[in-house]
């Protein structure tokens, strides 16, 4: 089958290894990467890229119509704690930008949307401990308003005009590719990095903060998973829970200890506490191991040894 997929926010933390992965499952000048900059060598060469702003919607219609686009994956978005410094600019980012994809598949220019969701769909009001799928859903952030509303857009879109869009609410993603940017759950990947150069690193969280988190490989498993399910087996049609694993920075500390018996950590919390208390601390998935036979892979333990084996394999 031949297919030609869009991926916008390509060079991102997501973006990349997405990128990567739906290259080699169909084939390089199959999957058209753009952002709004130029990404690292391996996205870069590894097959077509386009220099392109998604909140200008002919710019993006041109890029569909050109290369025959069928799939389109949004990945550009501003992320939790960025989004507190320029809320006007998040809001216009994450909505004009999934507007303009979903108006796209309403004129029938595009046939499937794949849109990410967050557990920051979720407020200091939702139930903290297994989060279920159907909940109270009072975000506090920005971020979490953009996404929620997001969320019901996409419903909306499905049911008035049969717009296929799925989406997953990803927790927080730990990936050594690429780095993540302008998030709250960031510090679980910038803690790897520290530890293998410094041997120590200050967290912004306090150290009881859970948090539910998940490996880049399980979190592009996910997305490649839901969107290959057909269509009539996607029920939840805002986005769908999914978990992997919960842990404190503390336990994050002690799992880098096995490997690095040295590693030291501290904590100087700052305005990002505020936005991780608001969130779950984990998240019941039942629903899409039923609906498309959903489950994780990497546990704490998994994530630390490939995490600081990649890393240092790199350097
Ligand atoms: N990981 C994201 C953030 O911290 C949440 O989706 O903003």
């Amino acid at each position: 089958m031949s297919k030609y997929i869009l991926i916008i926010g390509a060079c991102g933390q997501i973006g990349t290894e997405l990128t990567l992965t739906l290259r080699e499952k169909y084939g390089n000048d199959q999957i058209i990467a753009s952002d709004i900059r130029e990404g690292n060598d391996d996205l870069m060469e590894s097959g077509p890229f386009e220099i392109l702003d998604a909140t200008n919607y002919d710019a993006l219609e041109e890029v569909i119509a050109y290369h025959d686009i069928t799939e389109v994956y949004l990945m550009a978005a501003m992320l939790s704690a960025t989004a507190e410094k320029f809320p006007m600019r998040a809001w216009n980012l994450n909505m004009n930008t999934l507007f303009n994809v979903l108006n796209l598949a309403k004129e029938k220019k595009i046939e499937k949307i794949f849109w990410p969701s967050s557990i920051a769909v979720f407020g200091p009001t939702t139930p903290k401990e297994n989060t279920p799928q159907n909940t109270i859903m009072e975000p506090s952030t920005v971020y979490g308003i953009s996404k929620q509303s997001g969320e019901r857009w996409c419903e909306y879109y499905f049911n008035k005009f049969n717009v296929d869009v799925r989406s997953i609410r990803y927790p927080g993603l730990i990936s050594w590719k690429t780095m993540p940017g302008g998030g709250t759950t960031d510090y679980a990947v910038e803690i790897y990095h520290k530890a293998l150069s410094e041997g120590s690193y200050t967290c912004f969280l306090e150290e009881d903060t859970n948090l539910p988190m998940m490996f880049m490989d399980d979190a592009i498993r996910a997305t490649l998973q839901i969107m290959e399910t057909p269509a009539e087996k996607i029920k939840e049609r805002s986005a769908y829970n999914l978990a992997a694993m919960s842990f404190t920075p503390k336990e994050m500390a002690e799992s880098i200890k096995t490997v690095i018996p040295k590693f030291k950590i501290a904590y100087e919390p700052d305005f990002r506490q505020e936005i991780a208390n608001s969130w779950p601390s984990s998240i019941d998935d039942s629903i899409a191991q039923k609906d498309w036979n959903w489950k994780a892979e990497f546990n704490l333990q998994k994530t630390t040894e490939t995490m600081l084996e990649n890393l240092k394999n790199r350097v």
